[in-house]
């Protein structure tokens, strides 16, 4: 009797056990942020550290380090060591996000040695007991040839895929464990502008086609760019907010913030980044701070880990943004032309209020006759109509001026070259 109680005993605690690695597994949700590695070709060990303690301040577990091969960029192999060591130094996290628009189906010996030379990093990013890797687009790229010759190195394969109902047939074809989107903005596929807001059309089309294995969720605040090769916006505008409310919904397995320093997009979060190479986009991204961002991210961060609903605030706060030029401003010496998709922006200036009570936001945008909302506590986001001249914003309690002050940032109607990156600022 005693020893089959036992038996019976050691059977449900190994369930028990079994069930609390798998609910472990389950309950942490990695944020990483989308790394481009192509313009930091001169990086020290300390530039990289600068980088990982301004993303680990707002709760950021890691970077996707996004690479071409050493025949493209010579400095691909030193920049991933000092990634790796940087992040060793700090427990922070890195994975390889291969690159396809320069790798190709061809390179699986490269990809094996650079995923091998990794995965057992202590810095190396694990998902599902796998070291993590992943890609910007790649598709048919065939990921068992790379498993089988790392032997017992276990992977978590989750690319990025093009088509969301592949994500399926992908798993068993391709040796793909997951799938990540780089729908961060709204569109009908490709890069076609749509209206916003942004919605979750294609989240929902991943997380079907996925059929419960990992979703690694884009979030992205902004998209504007401005080359000769590429010149469109997406319609973004309250999307600092509103993508990780859906996000907090959506309950993704991953999330992946795009970007850390893509400057040449316009959807960078970090700082200024001394250190970078210049690829042009200097154009638009010097002077157009997106600090502010981080701000919003970091409460909504902690939210997502936990599972809650909403974010927490715990000081109070505003951020706001807007393009420094109305969208129908015609530009004196712009060879390129308007950027598409420009005719579908508003002209809108955003606030998002981080409160730990409720309180009144008054914006005076221009010329434009001051506006007051009632914000309520927590994360909010509003728009103003966007008025020519000084930005100036007041939050008041009780009758009393808690924070505000005036933008260094101007708006204009004014321009040589169309800029319609947004300028973030904050009080
Ligand atoms: C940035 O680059 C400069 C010039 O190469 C160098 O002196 C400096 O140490 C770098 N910054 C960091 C943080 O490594
Ligand atoms: C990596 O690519 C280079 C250049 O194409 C090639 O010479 C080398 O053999 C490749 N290495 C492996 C391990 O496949
Ligand atoms: C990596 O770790 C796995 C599992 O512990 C082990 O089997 C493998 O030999 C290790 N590989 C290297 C290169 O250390
Ligand atoms: C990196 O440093 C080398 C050597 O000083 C220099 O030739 C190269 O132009 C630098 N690259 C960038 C992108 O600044
Ligand atoms: C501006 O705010 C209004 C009221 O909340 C909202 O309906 C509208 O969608 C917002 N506009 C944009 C472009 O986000």
């Amino acid at each position: 009797m005693a020893s089959k109680f036992a038996g019976w005993l050691a059977t449900v605690s190994a369930i028990l056990a079994n069930t609390l690695t798998l609910a472990d597994a389950q309950s942490s949700k990695p944020v990483f942020a989308h790394f481009m590695v192509g313009i930091v070709e001169n990086f020290t060990v300390q530039d990289w550290v600068n980088e990982i303690q301004q993303a680990q301040a707002i709760g950021i577990d890691g970077f996707a380090l996004n690479c071409a091969p050493p025949w493209v960029d010579s400095y691909t192999p030193k920049q991933l060591d000092n990634a790796y060591t940087a992040a060793q130094q700090l427990n922070f996290k890195m994975f390889i996000s291969f690159d396809f628009a320069y790798w190709s189906n061809g390179d699986t010996g490269n990809i094996t040695s650079f995923v091998g030379k990794y995965a057992n990093h202590s810095a190396q990013a694990v998902f599902n007991g796998g070291a993590l890797v992943s890609t910007f687009v790649g598709d048919s790229f065939n990921w068992n040839a790379v498993k089988s010759a790392l032997g017992s190195q276990k992977l978590t394969v989750i690319p990025n895929l093009q088509d969301p109902t592949a994500s399926g047939s992908a798993n068993s074809q391709f040796g793909v464990d997951g799938a990540f989107s780089w729908y961060a903005w709204p569109t009908d596929g490709g890069n076609s502008v749509i209206d916003g807001p942004m919605t979750t059309i294609w989240d929902e089309r991943y997380i079907q086609g996925l059929n419960g294995r990992p979703y690694m969720a884009p979030v992205s605040p902004w998209f504007s760019t401005h080359f000769n090769t590429k010149n469109w916006v997406f319609i973004c505008e309250e999307q600092p907010v509103r993508r990780w409310q859906q996000i907090l919904d959506m309950k993704p397995a991953l999330v992946e913030i795009i970007t850390w320093n893509d400057f040449g997009e316009s959807h960078y979060i970090s700082g200024s980044e001394p250190n970078h190479s210049d690829d042009g986009s200097s154009q638009w991204a010097n002077g157009f701070p997106h600090d502010g961002w981080r701000d919003i991210y970091k409460p909504y961060i902690a939210a997502y880990k936990a599972g809650a609903s909403s974010p927490t605030v715990s000081a109070d706060e505003i951020v706001y943004w807007y393009r420094t030029i109305p969208h129908g401003t015609q530009c004196s010496s712009d060879s390129l032309g308007i950027p598409r998709g420009a005719e579908l922006m508003h002209d809108l200036v955003f606030v998002s209020t981080l409160l730990t009570q409720p309180a009144q936001l008054t914006v005076t945008s221009g010329n434009v006759a001051p506006i007051t909302v009632n914000a309520d506590a927590g994360v909010h986001v509003f728009n103003f109509t966007m008025g020519v001249g000084k930005q100036s914003f007041s939050v008041s309690r009780g009758g009393k001026q808690i924070l505000g002050g005036q933008s260094a940032k101007d708006i204009t109607n004014s321009c040589q070259t169309y800029n319609f990156n947004a300028y973030v600022g904050k009080f």
